[in-house]
C-alpha cells in the first residue's frame, strides 16, 4: 500500500495523485484522497476501487484544497471495493485516516466500538482507527491519535486529517515506513520516497514508535509518549527522473536493460586489486570477527530468498563457511536455534519487508549479529542491521525484480570474496573473480542484445499451460528464480527442480506439452545436466536451455557468455528475465503491475 500527504499552498488534488501514480506499484486495487484547506470547514472525500486513473476520473471539477492525504490500497482486510477504499472517515466526518500495515487486535476494537454504538462503513482495520480518533476527548489532535494508538496492537503507517485541526497532518509509524519531504513552505508525507523527489529531496525518515505534525512552514517529531525527538533532514541520492520508464514501454524493460549500468554501480570504488579483495565500508565486522563466524544464514523472502540461494552458494564456495538460505517468514515462525558464531545476512530489495524486517527485529533481541544486503538506502532492515552491503541498482518499481536481483546476487559474490580473501581464498583466485565481476557489466550487454531472439523464443512457448525449469546445485536457484519470474507476469504455471531431482517424481510431468526450461552451464556439472536433457528427450519433452555452447538434445539453446564457474548464475538468469517479459508480453499481461502482487510486502 501507498501513502502520501500534502500540507502547503498548491492545489492539492492534482499533487496527490501524481504522488499516487508513483507509489502504484505498492498497491492497485483501490485509491483514495481527501483534501480540505485552512479556509474550509470540512473534509472532502473521493474513492474508487481499480487503478489510480479510476479515481482521477471521478474527482469533481471544484475538488480543490491545499491540505490532503490519499491512499493505493494492496487488500489484506476486506476485499477490494470503494467502501473499503481509504481513507477513512468517522460518520461526522470529522477524522479522515490513511493506513499501511495491519491492526491486530481490530475485531476486537470493532466489536467494542460497535457495542457502543459506532456503526462502520467499511470491513477494514483501518476503520477502527478512524473511531478510536474521532471519539477521543483529548484537547489536541496529537493527543487523539497517541490515545487510539495505545490501544492498537499491530503494524501502522498512518497520516490523520482531522476537520478541526486543519492546518496539520499528523502521521505516526509502527513497522510500516512513513517519510517527510521537507519543502520551502510546503511539507509532504510518504509511504516511499518515490512520491516526493519530484518535488524536494530533503527527507526525514520516523522510526518505529516516532510521530510527527506537519504544517505548512514547519515540522516536529516526538515519540507516541509524546517526547520530542530530533529529526536531521537527509538528501536523497536518487533523482526524480530514475523514477521514470525512460523511453521504455514498462519499468521492467527499464530495469531489465539497466543492468550493465547497475552492475557497474555494486562493484564501483569497491575493488581492491592490491590484495585481490575487495573493501566493504559499511560491514562493521573486522578481519578477526569474520574469521570467527561458523556458519552464514540469509533470509530473505521472494526473489530476494532466490539471490540469497545464490549468494549462500557464492559463500560456501569462495569463503568455504557453510551458509544456506531460507524464506524470512518460515524462520520466523519456527523458533529458530539463533547460534552466536552464525552470522545473519538479511536480504532486502526495499528493506522494508515485514517479514524480513520481524526475523531481524527478533535475531537482535536474542543478540545476533546480523547484516543487510538492501537497496534502499536508510530503509527500516538496513538501520535495524548491524552493518551490510547496499546493492546499489537504483530504484526498482516494477513489482516484479530484475536488476535488483541481479545486483543483490552480484553484491553477495563480493561479500564472498571478501569473507574467502580473509579466510583460505588464495590471492589467484580473488584474482580471478575480480576479473569475472570486470566482465559481468559488458557481458551482461551483450546478453541484452538476444532480446529479439528471446523474443520469438518467447511466442514460439507463450501458449503452454504449464512450465518446468530445472538446474543443479548453482543452476538450480537460477530455475527457481526464472519460474518464480514467468509465474508472477505471465500467469503460466511454473515449477523449478532440481536437475537432479526429476527422476524422484517430476519426470512423470514431461510430455510434449510440458516445455522444460534448463540451466545448463559448461562447468564440472556439464554432463550430468546433459544427461537430464536425455531423460526429458526420451519423453518428449519440449527443451529450451540456457548454456554457453548449443545443446543437441534442446529444441532452442540460448547461448549466454561464459564468466567463471562461480559467477555464471548471475547471467544465466538475464535471459530468463526477457523470456518471461516477452511471454507476458506475447499473452498482454499488465506486467508491471501483476494481479494480486505488490512490490513491498509491509505486513504479515
Ligand atoms: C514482494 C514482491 C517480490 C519481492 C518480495 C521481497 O513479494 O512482489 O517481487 O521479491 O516482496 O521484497 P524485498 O523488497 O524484501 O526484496
Amino acid at each position: 500500500c501507498g501513502i502520501v500527504g500534502y500540507i502547503g499552498k498548491r492545489d492539492v488534488a492534482p499533487l496527490l495523485l501524481e504522488g499516487l501514480q508513483r507509489l502504484e506499484y505498492r498497491g492497485y486495487d483501490s485509491a483514495g484522497v481527501v483534501i480540505t484547506s485552512p479556509k474550509s470547514s470540512g473534509l472532502k472525500m473521493v474513492k474508487a476501487k481499480g487503478r489510480v486513473r479510476d479515481l482521477e476520473a471521478r474527482i469533481p471539477k471544484r475538488f480543490t484544497g491545499t491540505t490532503g492525504i490519499a491512499h493505493t490500497r494492496w487488500a489484506t482486510h476486506g476485499a477490494p471495493s470503494d467502501h473499503n477504499a481509504h481513507p477513512h472517515l468517522d460518520p461526522e466526518n470529522k477524522v479522515a485516516v490513511v493506513h499501511n500495515g495491519i491492526v491486530d487486535n481490530a475485531a476486537e476494537l470493532r466489536a467494542k466500538l460497535e457495542a457502543d454504538g459506532v456503526v462502520f462503513a467499511s470491513e477494514t482495520d483501518t476503520e477502527v482507527l478512524t473511531h478510536l480518533i474521532a471519539r477521543s476527548q483529548a484537547a489536541t489532535l496529537e493527543e487523539k491519535v497517541r490515545e487510539a494508538l495505545k490501544v492498537v496492537e499491530g503494524t501502522y503507517g498512518i497520516a490523520v486529517l482531522h476537520a478541526d485541526f486543519n492546518d496539520r497532518i499528523v502521521v505516526a509509524r509502527n513497522g510500516s515506513p512513513v517519510v517527510l519531504g521537507i519543502g520551502e513552505k510546503e511539507m509532504f508525507v510518504a509511504s516511499d520516497v518515490a512520491a516526493l523527489v519530484a518535488h524536494t529531496r530533503q527527507v526525514v525518515t520516523l522510526d518505529d514508535g516516532e510521530m510527527a505534525t506537519l504544517k505548512a512552514d514547519d515540522f516536529r517529531t516526538y515519540t507516541t509518549s509524546g517526547a520530542s525527538t530530533t529529526a536531521t533532514p537527509e538528501t536523497v541520492e536518487w533523482e526524480a527522473a530514475s523514477y521514470d520508464m525512460g523511453g521504455h514501454d514498462t519499468y521492467m524493460h527499464k530495469e531489465i536493460s539497466e543492468q550493465p549500468d547497475a552492475v557497474d554501480r555494486v562493484l564501483r570504488g569497491r575493488i581492491d586489486d592490491r590484495f585481490s579483495t575487495v573493501h566493504l565500508g559499511g560491514l562493521n565486522l573486522d578481519a578477526r570477527e569474520a574469521r570467527t563466524i561458523r556458519r552464514i544464514k540469509i533470509l530473505g523472502c521472494g526473489t530476494s530468498y532466490h539471490a540469497g540461494m545464490i549468494g549462500a552458494s557464492l559463500i560456501e564456495g569462495m569463503a568455504r563457511i557453510p551458509a544456506d538460505a531460507e524464506p524470512a517468514s518460515e524462520f520466523r515462525y519456527r523458533n529458530p536455534v539463533v547460534d552466536p558464531d552464525t552470522l545473519y545476512v538479511a536480504v532486502s530489495q526495499s528493506g522494508e519487508t515485514y517479514d524480513v524486517l520481524a526475523a531481524v527485529q527478533e535475531l537482535k533481541r536474542k543478540g545476533a549479529r546480523v547484516l543487510g544486503v538492501v537497496n534502499v538506502v536508510g530503509s527500516a532492515i538496513a538501520r535495524e542491521a548491524d552493518g551490510g552491503v547496499y546493492v546499489h541498482a537504483g530504484p526498482e518499481v516494477c513489482v516484479v525484480s530484475t536488476k535488483c536481483f541481479t545486483n543483490t546476487v552480484v553484491a553477495f559474490a563480493l561479500l564472498a570474496l571478501h569473507l574467502g580473501r580473509i579466510r583460505d581464498l588464495s590471492v589467484t583466485d580473488g584474482k580471478r573473480i575480480i576479473e569475472g565481476l570486470r566482465k559481468l557489466p559488458e557481458q551482461i550487454g551483450e546478453i541484452l542484445k538476444l532480446e529479439d531472439e528471446i523474443k520469438e523464443l518467447a511466442a514460439a512457448y507463450a501458449g503452454a499451460q504449464s512450465m518446468m525449469f530445472i538446474g543443479r546445485v548453482r543452476g538450480y536457484p537460477v530455475a527457481l528464480e526464472a519460474s518464480l519470474k514467468l509465474k508472477e507476469i505471465s500467469y503460466i504455471h511454473a515449477e523449478a527442480y532440481p536437475a537432479s531431482e526429476l527422476k524422484h517424481g517430476p519426470l512423470a510431468l514431461i510430455e510434449p506439452a510440458l516445455p522444460t526450461v534448463a540451466i545448463v552451464p559448461d562447468d564440472d556439472l556439464l554432463e550430468k545436466n546433459r544427461a537430464a536433457l536425455e531423460e526429458i528427450k526420451a519423453r518428449s519433452g519440449r527443451i529450451l536451455a540456457v548454456a554457453h555452447q548449443e545443446q543437441e538434445k534442446a529444441d532452442h539453446t540460448i547461448v549466454v557468455p561464459k564468466n567463471e564457474d562461480e559467477l555464471d548464475p548471475i547471467l544465466m538468469g538475464i535471459p530468463l528475465q526477457l523470456f518471461a517479459y516477452h511471454t507476458a508480453l506475447a499473452m498482454g499481461r499488465d506486467i508491471d503491475k501483476p494481479r494480486n502482487l505488490a512490490k513491498s510486502v509491509t505486513v504479515e
